[in-house]
């Protein structure tokens, strides 16, 4: 037995495996490129070392693709095999892993909060309930366990950032923006190297309108993040939304082609950023070329995934974007076989959320604006279990508006806007899309106010 860099302990003869896994949690934190590398080295020290075998397996879920998963359940097999004298930490993470695996997500983050009611400073699982509430869309649970973990950490603790910057994100997604921006300042202070704690402080400035100001914040160029892994897409995708929302789609455009869309590989093609990114310009009125092609020929070969709902829901967006509707109800029909054989909360989600939310999209995308407003009319406050962020579940709602003025059903569209005005005043497109459509409706004088609010916003801001 030995401990880790915060005193817990490990089981393993191998020090070095320990310190290996230390580095490992290190990068992941800090969204570095050597995690895997390094629990490789912990595993390479000592063969039998559980919590290296599962910190290996999360790091493999985290690819999010099917074909790791005969690999994952050779492992967990073999491991409850071999039994073994293991910590109640450790028995945790493996029975997180194995939920996992079965895309139980609720069992997996329950387990990894059992973890955290005894061993608060475990910060893999901290981090990885935070990913997982986040991709479940529960956000009074992500500032719960956060702040319940907090009172065990302080700055001596090694990897205090990454808390105050988890605290600061959960506070951001319950809209408590003042105490998240201060939390997420301090873990960047602390560690400027922390990318989550950044994109917290982006995200408060997003959800209040500031849009120059987030752009400046995130100011970042390829080589200040030349070490850093994919997320760094997920930050410069917040810098383009404020270029979009500011207007300036020239700009807009180039970070989605120079920052976005060039970290495309073989193997790996970001869609949910990209297909996010460019339906919100085409919303705004921009061309965009060719773009989806890429995105819709690599979402073809997902359609039979159902790892996160919220990764299934992009997909579906850049097939029907691109006109490829078969293929789109193709992969409805998956879905459908996915939830109906399974009783996993990605099953569930499937089912009650992810579907009908295909099916809108798919309307919306062939045209049919009003089949798409009946669907996305009563559940447009009810998407949160597909998981992501209130600024990225906010295309759906820009997607609605955008249906119920084509449908015409301008009574629709002026609550909409109405309640988008009310909460990005400060968005210069909202006010004048809200003019248009009073003015549609005859409402002359509301309709005049509000294009003076447009004008009024001497920046431009949110869409
Ligand atoms: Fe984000």
């Amino acid at each position: 037995m030995h401990q880790d860099v915060r005193g817990l302990d490990v089981t393993t003869t191998s020090p070095k495996a320990v310190a290996h896994l230390d580095l490992a949690v290190a990068d992941y934190l800090n969204y570095g490129t050597s995690a895997s590398a390094e629990v490789k080295a912990a595993l390479a020290e000592d063969p039998s070392c559980v919590l290296a075998q599962c910190y290996r397996g999360y790091l493999l879920m985290m690819l999010e693709n099917p074909a790791v998963f005969p690999k994952l359940r050779q492992t967990l097999a073999e491991l409850e095999q071999a039994g073994g004298d293991i910590t109640e930490r450790e028995r945790l993470h493996l029975s997180a892993l194995k939920a996992w695996v079965k895309g139980d997500l609720m069992n997996a983050c329950l387990a990894w909060e059992q973890v955290l009611n005894q061993w608060p400073q475990d910060l893999m699982a901290l981090k990885l309930h935070h990913t997982m509430a986040f991709y479940t869309g529960r956000n009074n649970v992500l500032r719960a366990v956060v702040a319940g973990a907090l009172g065990a950490w302080d700055e001596a603790t090694p990897g205090y950032s990454h808390v105050q910057g988890m605290y600061a994100y959960a506070l951001e997604e319950c809209g408590a923006y003042a105490d998240a921006e201060r939390w997420g300042r301090a873990a960047v202070e602390g560690n400027p190297e922390d990318l989550w704690a950044i994109h917290s402080v982006a995200h408060v400035m997003e959800m209040q309108g500031r849009f120059d100001e987030g752009a400046d914040w995130l100011d970042y160029s390829r080589d200040d993040w030349a070490n850093k892994n994919f997320f760094k897409a997920h930050v410069w995708w917040h810098r383009g939304l404020f270029h979009i929302v500011a207007e300036n789609y020239d700009r807009a455009l180039r970070v989605f082609d120079e920052d976005l869309s060039s970290l495309n590989s073989e193997t790996y093609i970001d869609v949910s950023n990209q297909a996010a990114f460019l339906k919100r310009l085409q919303i705004a009125g921009v061309d965009v070329g060719n773009r989806w092609d890429l995105l819709a020929e690599h979402s073809a070969t997902r359609i039979h995934d159902h790892i996160l709902p919220f990764r299934d829901a992009h997909f579906c967006l850049a097939l029907a974007a691109k006109g490829r509707f078969d293929t789109a109800r193709e992969q409805i029909q998956s879905m459908a076989v996915f939830a109906k054989d399974g009783e996993s909360w990605n099953a569930r989600t499937t089912q009650a959320v992810l579907i009908p939310l295909c099916e809108a999209m798919i309307a919306y995308e062939g045209g049919d604006h009003a089949k798409a407003c009946d669907i996305l009319w009563p559940m447009r406050n009810e998407l949160a279990p597909i998981g992501g962020s209130l600024a990225q579940r906010d295309l759906f709602a820009q997607i609605l508006i955008d249906a119920a003025v084509r449908a015409g059903r301008l009574p629709m569209a002026r609550n909409l806007l109405s309640e988008r005005v009310a909460l990005f005043p400060r968005g210069r497109r909202g006010w004048r899309e809200y003019g248009k459509v009073l003015a549609d409706l005859g409402e002359l004088d509301l309709a005049a106010k509000a294009h003076r609010s447009a004008e009024t916003l001497s920046s431009p801001a949110a869409a």
